[in-house]
């Protein structure tokens, strides 16, 4: 199974472009699955709530989405990408599963980081796992990774792959995805953005690239630059994550002891 991600810089408020530039580059690609940053058309730096609305979109019959099929149609491939969701009058930082029949589900982010939390309503969705066909993927969004409960939950639901949209600026998330796979033995694929955002008189947000897939004995398969544009796909194996065992008496999810694991 062919994997991948594309990391590059997405223009603030300026959808129709980052969709072309998303659309162009993997118009020569041959992938299974592809997974893009977090918010990768709209841009992160919202400053008000009207800027949300504004950019949010319905989920499957916004334009992101709409636009995302036809590629996953024209290229045979899944693609999981991050966009602001509109729900009536709410909206969630959400991430969208299209393959090559259309959507297949969409991901609500659960742990809300900094600012989102003034714009975003906190994902209600639950982390759930897709069949794809060569593989099972969740998917995880950004600071989801801080709480190991999330990839944790997507590997006791069968995830082979977590896929996991990202705008890092902390240091710590590349070097810590290679204990979140170690301990559940699977895949990920963090597609993070490079460049920065300075809007609205805010402070500076600058992203850490650094976009990586990780395999389930932890070794990194791929890691992108801090602040390049890069497109990498990687050959993976699904069915190596779903051997849980470590050496003949420790099997890492069988041998839970949820009982001692009550606060
Ligand atoms: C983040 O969750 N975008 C850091």
């Amino acid at each position: 199974m062919k994997v991948g991600y594309y990391q590059f810089n997405p223009v603030f408020g300026d959808v129709a472009r980052n969709l072309e530039t998303v659309t162009k580059k993997l118009s020569s690609v041959r992938c299974d699955l592809i997974v893009l940053p977090e918010l990768f058309a709209s841009g992160y730096q919202f400053v008000s709530k009207d800027e949300v609305a504004a950019l949010a979109e319905p989920v499957p019959d916004g334009p992101t989405t709409k636009r995302l099929c036809e590629v996953a149609r024209e290229r045979s491939m899944h693609i999981v990408a991050g966009l602001p969701e509109r729900d009536g009058s709410r909206y969630y930082n959400s991430a969208v599963v299209v393959g090559p029949k259309g959507v297949i589900g969409c991901y609500r982010k659960t742990h809300l980081f900094f600012e989102e939390t003034q714009f975003f309503t906190p994902g209600d969705s639950g982390f759930q796992v897709w069949d794809i066909g060569a593989a099972k993927i969740g998917v995880m969004v950004c600071f989801d990774w801080f709480y190991p409960e999330s990839s944790r939950t997507l590997a006791l639901k069968g995830a082979d792959i977590v896929c996991h949209p990202s705008n890092l600026v902390l240091p710590h998330c590349p070097d810590s995805m290679v204990t979140r796979c170690l301990e559940n033995h699977v895949f990920s694929i963090t597609a993070n953005r490079i460049g920065s955002e300075k809007r609205g008189g805010k402070k500076k947000l600058t992203y850490i690239g650094t976009s990586e897939i990780v395999n389930p004995r932890g070794k990194i398969l791929h890691r992108a630059p801090e602040n390049r544009e890069k497109l990498a796909i990687v050959d993976i194996d699904p069915k190596e994550a779903r051997d849980k065992s470590l050496n003949p008496y420790n099997d890492l999810l069988r041998d839970r002891r949820t009982a001692l694991y009550q606060a």
